[in-house]
C-alpha cells in the first residue's frame, strides 16, 4: 500500500462508522459542468450547474471538443461556487465522488482528472460513479422514504433502460431500446420540426397546442410483448410525413406532429415500464433521466402505475436533467456499501450499469 492508500483506507473506515460526512460530487459527462455538496446520502447542501447549451445550439447538437474545452474552463469555478454556497471549504470535505462513465470521453476525463487531483492533494477517499446510477439515485433525494427494490425507467439523451434496482448498488437490465434513446428521438424529431437543441423541452412545449391523435405513428416493433422497444422507426415515420407533405405542397400542423410523436413515445414507455413493474412484483415504479422532466410522461406513468396498484416516483424537476447532487447520492451509497476507487480511476465512455 502506498501512503495515499493507507491514509484513505483509515479515513474510509472512520467515515463508514460515523455514516454522516461531507461529500463533494462532480459531473461532466456531457454538456453540463456540475458540482454539489452533500452532508448525508439524501441531504443536498448545495448544487451548481453550468450548462453549455448556448455553446452547442448553433450546431444543433453537442460538439465533443467544445464540450471538453468548456468543462476545463468552468470546472474550477463551478466547484468553488458549490463549496461557497454550502458555506464550506475543501477543509470541510471528507470524500469526493465523480461521474466516470458513460458519456463523452473527453468531457468525462475533465471531471475524473479534477476529482483525482483533489482527492490526492487532500488525501480523501474517491469514488467513481456510473451516470445512470446517478440518475436513478436522484429519486432518493426527492423521496426520502423510497428504498429498493423497485423497477426504474431511465430515459435520457443517451440511454433508455428499464432496470430492476435490487439494492443501492445492484442493477439488472430488464429492457432497453434497440436503437435510439428516448431523448435522442425527441432531439432528432425536434430538429426536423425546426426547433432548437436540446429538442425535448421545446417539442413538449409545441405539443401542448397540438392534437396527439392527428397522426398515427405507432411503430410495429413496440407492439411486441417484450420489454425492449425501438424509437428509430418512429423518427423515420415523422421524417417521411414531413417529406411527403413538402412534396405534395401540403401545410402540416407542426404542433399536431409534435403531439402525435410525443404520444407514441410516451405510450411505449408507459406500457413497457408498467408491464416490467408488474412482472417484477415490487409494487414500485420509478422514473429517471432527462426525459423524466416531460410532464406528459410523468402524468401518464403515474396514472397507469397507480391503476395497477403500483406506487409511482419521479425526481423533482431540478434533479431530472444532469446534475452533481444525484452523483453525490449514488457515490455516498457506494462508499457506505464498501466501494471506493483508486487514483487509477479512468473515464469509461461505454461504462455498463
Ligand atoms: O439525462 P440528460 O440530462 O442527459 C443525458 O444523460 O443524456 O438528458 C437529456 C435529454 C435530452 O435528449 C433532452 O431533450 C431530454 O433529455 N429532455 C426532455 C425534456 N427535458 C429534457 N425530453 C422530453 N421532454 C422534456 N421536457
Ligand atoms: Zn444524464
Amino acid at each position: 500500500m502506498n501512503s495515499y492508500e493507507q491514509v484513505v483506507s483509515e479515513k474510509l473506515e472512520r467515515l463508514r462508522n460515523q455514516r454522516k460526512f461531507n461529500l463533494l460530487a462532480i459531473e461532466s459527462s456531457c454538456d453540463e459542468t456540475a458540482a454539489s455538496v452533500l452532508t448525508s446520502e439524501r441531504e443536498v447542501r448545495s448544487m451548481a450547474v453550468h450548462t453549455q447549451i448556448p455553446l452547442h445550439q448553433r450546431y444543433g447538437g453537442v460538439v465533443p471538443e467544445i464540450a471538453s474545452r468548456s468543462h476545463v474552463e468552468r470546472i474550477g469555478g463551478v466547484v468553488r461556487y458549490a463549496l461557497e454556497d454550502a458555506k464550506m471549504s475543501m477543509e470541510d470535505i471528507d470524500a469526493v465522488a465523480v461521474t466516470c462513465g458513460p458519456g463523452l470521453v473527453g468531457a468525462l476525463l475533465v471531471g475524473v482528472s479534477y476529482a483525482k487531483g483533489l482527492a490526492f492533494a487532500r488525501q480523501l477517499p474517491l469514488i467513481g460513479v456510473n451516470h445512470i446510477a446517478g440518475h436513478i439515485a436522484a429519486n432518493y433525494i426527492s423521496h426520502k422514504e423510497l428504498e429498493p427494490p423497485f423497477v426504474c425507467l431511465v430515459a435520457s439523451g443517451g440511454h433508455s433502460h428499464i432496470v430492476e434496482v435490487g439494492d443501492y448498488s445492484q442493477f439488472r437490465l430488464i429492457g432497453c431500446t434497440r436503437d435510439d434513446a428516448a431523448g435522442e428521438a425527441f432531439d432528432k424529431v425536434a430538429r426536423v420540426l425546426g426547433l432548437p437543441y436540446p429538442g425535448g423541452p421545446h417539442l413538449e412545449k409545441l405539443a401542448l397546442s397540438g392534437d396527439e391523435n392527428a397522426f398515427s405513428l405507432h411503430a410495429g416493433f413496440n407492439a411486441k410483448p417484450i420489454l425492449d422497444f425501438s424509437f428509430s422507426g418512429l423518427k423515420t415515420a415523422v421524417i417521411n410525413l414531413m417529406h411527403n407533405a413538402e412534396q405534395t405542397g401540403r401545410e402540416l400542423n407542426k404542433a399536431d406532429v409534435a403531439a402525435s410523436f410525443q404520444h407514441a413515445v410516451v405510450d411505449t414507455l408507459v406500457t413497457k415500464s408498467v408491464n416490467a413493474a408488474m412482472e417484477a412484483g415490487h409494487g414500485k415504479l420509478v422514473l429517471a433521466g432527462g426525459v423524466s422532466a416531460n410532464t406528459t410522461l410523468r402524468n401518464r406513468l403515474r396514472v397507469a402505475a397507480e391503476a395497477k396498484g403500483i406506487a409511482f416516483y419521479c425526481p423533482e424537476m431540478k434533479y431530472c436533467t444532469d446534475n452533481a447532487a444525484m452523483i453525490g447520492c449514488a457515490g455516498y451509497y457506494g462508499l457506505l456499501g464498501g466501494q471506493s476507487s483508486s487514483l487509477n480511476l479512468n473515464a469509461n465512455p461505454a461504462l455498463a450499469l
